[in-house]
C-alpha cells in the first residue's frame, strides 16, 4: 500500500529542506519512506562534514539507511526519560495531508513513527504535492495483534469502515511489522473528522496503533518542481 505520486525531485527537495533545520548536537527522529530518506541521505552528508547528530530510525530500513549514510542512532530509551536529551526535531514523510492532519502507515512503519514524532519538540512533515488533498480518503493502516485481525476487523465494519488484510508481496501471506503484527488497511471513504475516528480507533482492543495523526505535526513542508512550500501549523 506504498503511495508515491510525486516525482523523486519533489522529494528529494522536501526531504533536503528537513534535513537543513538539523543543528549540532540535537537528537532527530528519523522518519520511513521514499522521501523521509532524502532527509537521512541529506544529514548523512552533514555528518560527514563534521555536524555532531544522534539518530532515532522508525523502522528496520530506516536503521539500515541511516547507518549507510554514517548517522549515529540512539535507541528511544537512551533519548527519552529522566536527565535524558529528548527528541529535538522530527522528520518524517506521509501517505496523505489535509490540512495538517495526516495518514500514515503505507511502509507499515506508523507504530514506531507515531511514537517519535509525537515524543519529537518538533515534527516536520516532508511530502509531495500529490500527498496534499482536501479531506483525507486514504486507508487508513492500522497495525493489530496478529490473534485481533478478525476482532479489529468487526469494529472497524461497525465504525462505517472495510478493512483489508494487507498481503506481503514477495511472501505467502499478510505483510507482518517490524513489530510482528499485522496491519488492516480500513477504508472509510472521506473521513470529516479524523480525530473522532483516531479515537475510535485507539479505544479498539487488539488496535496496536492506526496511521491517523491527528495534530501532530508541526510544519509541512512540500517539494515542489521549483522549490519547497512550507506551512507552518
Ligand atoms: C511508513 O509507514 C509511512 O508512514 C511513510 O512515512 C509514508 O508511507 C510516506 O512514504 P513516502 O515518502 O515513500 O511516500
Amino acid at each position: 500500500m506504498k503511495t508515491s505520486g510525486g516525482t523523486t525531485a519533489q522529494k528529494r527537495r522536501a526531504g533536503e529542506a528537513a534535513a537543513a533545520l538539523v543543528e549540532d548536537r540535537m537528537v532527530v527522529g528519523l522518519g520511513t519512506g521514499s522521501t523521509a530518506a532524502h532527509a537521512i541521505r541529506a544529514i548523512g552528508e552533514r555528518v560527514a562534514d563534521g555536524l555532531d547528530v544522534r539518530g532515532v530510525p522508525t523502522s528496520f530500513d530506516t536503521r539500515r539507511r541511516a547507518r549507510e549514510a554514517g548517522i549515529p542512532l540512539a535507541a528511544l530509551d537512551e533519548v527519552v526519560g529522566p536527565d535524558a536529551p529528548g527528541i529535538d526535531l522530527a522528520i518524517d514523510g506521509a501517505d496523505q495531508v489535509a490540512d495538517g492532519q495526516l495518514i500514515k502507515g503505507g511502509g507499515a512503519a506508523h507504530c514506531r513513527e507515531k511514537i517519535v514524532d509525537s515524543a519529537a519538540d518538533r515534527f516536520v512533515v516532508v511530502a509531495d504535492p500529490s500527498k496534499e488533498v482536501p479531506t483525507l480518503e486514504h486507508p487508513v493502516p492500522v497495525a493489530v495483534h496478529p490473534d485481533a485481525w478478525t476482532v479489529v476487523s468487526e469494529a472497524v465494519r461497525a465504525a462505517g469502515g472495510e478493512p483489508a488484510l494487507r498481503e506481503a508481496s514477495a511472501k505467502d501471506g499478510p505483510v507482518v511489522t517490524d513489530n510482528g503484527n499485522l496491519v488492516l488497511d480500513c477504508d472509510f471513504g472521506d473521513i470529516a473528522e479524523p480525530a473522532s475516528l483516531a479515537t475510535t480507533l485507539s479505544r479498539t482492543a487488539g488496535v496496536v496503533e492506526h496511521g491517523l495523526f491527528v495534530d501532530l505535526a508541526d510544519a509541512v513542508y512540500v517539494g515542489t518542481d521549483d522549490g519547497v512550500r512550507r506551512t507552518e501549523l
